[in-house]
């Protein structure tokens, strides 16, 4: 069987233990499998490798970030075009499935490809932790080991210079990043997507924090709304999202935190930092088992569907209902994470 495998959106690390996961279980089953370059794009431009991929090519990517495949944000549905591309590309290869490992985009593309009689098998990956269907995706865990170390490092800062610090994080519209950030680095405020955002309690407790022990740190997502005025979104990626980074939550953030307080306080922001590097030893072993189950579902021609984590199995989940609603953090877990900071 001639199997297709693509990696799309924005990269995270995992998505080359996965690659592995995926190839060296297919080749113990017989099949071939040609990497496609950059994502969809990689179907609309034919950018399929030559060669199929050998045990040789990815047995060293246990311990690398990044995709090996490379990535992009392509979405081949604003287009009747590239969409006709990418099917033309499909049938030229005889490629019997297409396996994409991605986050809400890139699936929901896999998703809609299924439903027009192509034969689809997702892979969740994004540092967001956005996925329904799935208790984690891979990236996440990095990203946040990463935000952790920032965050420590800060503290220092922090405490030398009896400041007010705020760190800002990605994760989109969801609060995952910060909330876990926010907590396995002590933080003394943790402003999410999902909470509306009080200035007046924030700037309360960062003041108590402070008289306390003389500085204090918030974790701020990217996502978290701004009073309206504040702030202008512009720029959209393929897929329609607002490019958040630009919204310098942080800085915005830390103006009023120093305006109202009086206190002095710099932002820093990890942002691309959170998405390369080697990958934990969580996401390295969760990528090589949604990979290994990934080939298993081509295997047994169970496609449609999304390879995920519920509890400690892997399982597998429809891919229609993974990119349907986003997984955001649910209220009482930030209420039960409250008494943390709020002293
Ligand atoms: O979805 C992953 C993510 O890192 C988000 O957290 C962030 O908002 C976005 O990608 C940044 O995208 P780009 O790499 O296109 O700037």
């Amino acid at each position: 069987m001639k199997v297709g495998i693509l990696t799309g959106g924005g990269d995270c690390p995992g998505l080359n233990p996965a690659i592995r996961g995926f190839v060296m279980k297919a080749l113990d089953y017989g099949f071939a499998v040609y990497g496609i370059r950059e994502g969809w794009k990689g179907l609309v431009n034919d950018l399929v490798d030559k060669e199929p991929l050998t045990v040789a090519d990815v047995e060293e990517l246990i311990d690398k970030g990044g995709t090996v495949l490379r990535s992009s944000r392509t979405n081949p549905y604003k287009d009747p075009a590239q969409l006709q591309a990418v099917k033309t590309t499909i049938q030229k290869h005889g490629f019997e499935a297409i396996v994409a490992l991605g986050g809400e985009d890139t699936l929901g593309v896999a998703s809609k490809l299924y439903k027009e009689g192509i034969n689809t098998v997702g892979v969740p990956k994004t540092m967001d932790n956005d996925l329904s269907e799935t208790d984690y995706t891979f990236g996440f865990d990095s990203a946040v080991q990463v935000n952790v170390e920032a965050l420590d490092r800060l503290r220092d800062t922090a405490r030398s210079h009896s400041r007010v610090i705020v760190l800002e994080v990605m994760g989109r519209h969801a609060g995952w990043v910060a909330l876990y950030t926010g907590v396995a680095g002590g933080a003394d405020y943790i402003l999410l997507p999902e909470v509306p955002l009080n200035v007046e309690e924030l700037c309360t407790q960062v003041q108590r924090a402070y008289a306390r022990k003389g500085y204090a740190l918030v974790v701020a997502s990217e996502g978290v709304e701004l009073p309206e005025e504040e702030h202008k979104e512009t720029k959209v990626d393929a897929f329609g999202h607002v490019v958040l980074g630009e919204r310098n939550v942080g800085e915005w953030v830390a103006k009023e935190i120093e305006k109202r307080t009086g206190l002095e306080t710099r932002s820093a922001v990890t942002g691309h930092i959170q998405r390369g590097g080697a990958p934990s030893a969580f996401d390295r072993v969760l990528a090589s088992r949604l990979g290994v189950r990934a080939a298993q579902c081509v295997y047994e021609r169970d496609f449609g569907k999304m390879v995920a984590l519920h509890g400690n199995d892997i399982v597998v989940a429809p891919l229609e209902a993974a990119v349907g609603t986003l997984r955001t953090v649910p209220k009482a877990l930030y209420d039960s994470l409250v008494p943390l900071f709020n002293k």
